[in-house]
């Protein structure tokens, strides 16, 4: 599901992307280190910040990257084109991940799951395209959030069948994906997930 104007907004700003990088970040890496190298994808990029971070913050030495939103993706090209061929990026849906399986050695979702009305398809696919071993990091957003009155006015969810932290690891499982570390905030929180 494509953001609203105001959401858009919050995304596209220096505030939020110091949060992505000083906050959200950190976090991930406490919990699961660097990716050590390797061919990474991010789901959901927006305007790249995460692909930098992958890069600069998790190791990696490539990153595939794609988003719903043309426009995200257009922004996205503009700001990573100085990392060349280490970087590619295209448009493209969660749900139906243009990849072989077994292609990445670790997949980053920076809080996309819970726009994608059928997020468990998305769960199956970072399965899918991950190798045997590869990890998953997300940082995702919960219902208590997106219950929120203020949240509700201002931007746009899907609203049924969200989830809380409890729920968000019992898909993963149930999706393949070992859970190794997280970290539970209430309103959002962060996983490490393993494809044995
Ligand atoms: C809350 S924004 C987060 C953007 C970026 N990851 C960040 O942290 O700044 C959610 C992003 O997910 C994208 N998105 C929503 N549904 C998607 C889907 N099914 N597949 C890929 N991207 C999707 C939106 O276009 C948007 O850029």
């Amino acid at each position: 599901m494509l953001l609203n104007k105001v959401e858009k907004l919050l995304m596209n700003n220096p505030v939020r992307e110091a949060a992505q990088r000083y906050y959200e970040a950190k976090r991930l890496r406490e919990l699961g280190g660097a990716t050590t190298g390797g061919r990474a994808l991010e789901i959901g990029c927006g305007r790249g910040v995460g692909v930098e971070i992958i890069l600069e913050q998790f190791d990696a030495d490539t990153v595939d990257a794609f988003d719903l939103d043309p426009d995200m993706v257009r922004r996205a090209q503009a700001r990573l084109e100085r990392f060349g061929d280490r970087v590619s990026l295209w448009i493209g849906d969660a749900t139906d991940i243009r990849a072989d399986d077994g292609t990445y050695d670790a997949v980053f979702d920076f809080g996309i799951i819970h726009h994608i009305p059928d997020w468990r398809a998305a769960l199956r696919e970072v399965h899918r395209v991950l190798k045997p071993g590869g990890r998953f990091y997300a940082d995702e957003i919960y219902e208590k959030f997106l219950k929120h009155p203020l949240v509700r006015a201002l931007l746009d969810h899907p609203r049924e069948d969200r989830f809380d932290h409890a729920r968000l690891a019992r898909a993963l499982e149930a999706a393949g994906l070992h859970v190794e570390a997280s970290h539970d905030e209430g309103h959002f929180g962060f996983f490490v997930a393993r494809k044995p």
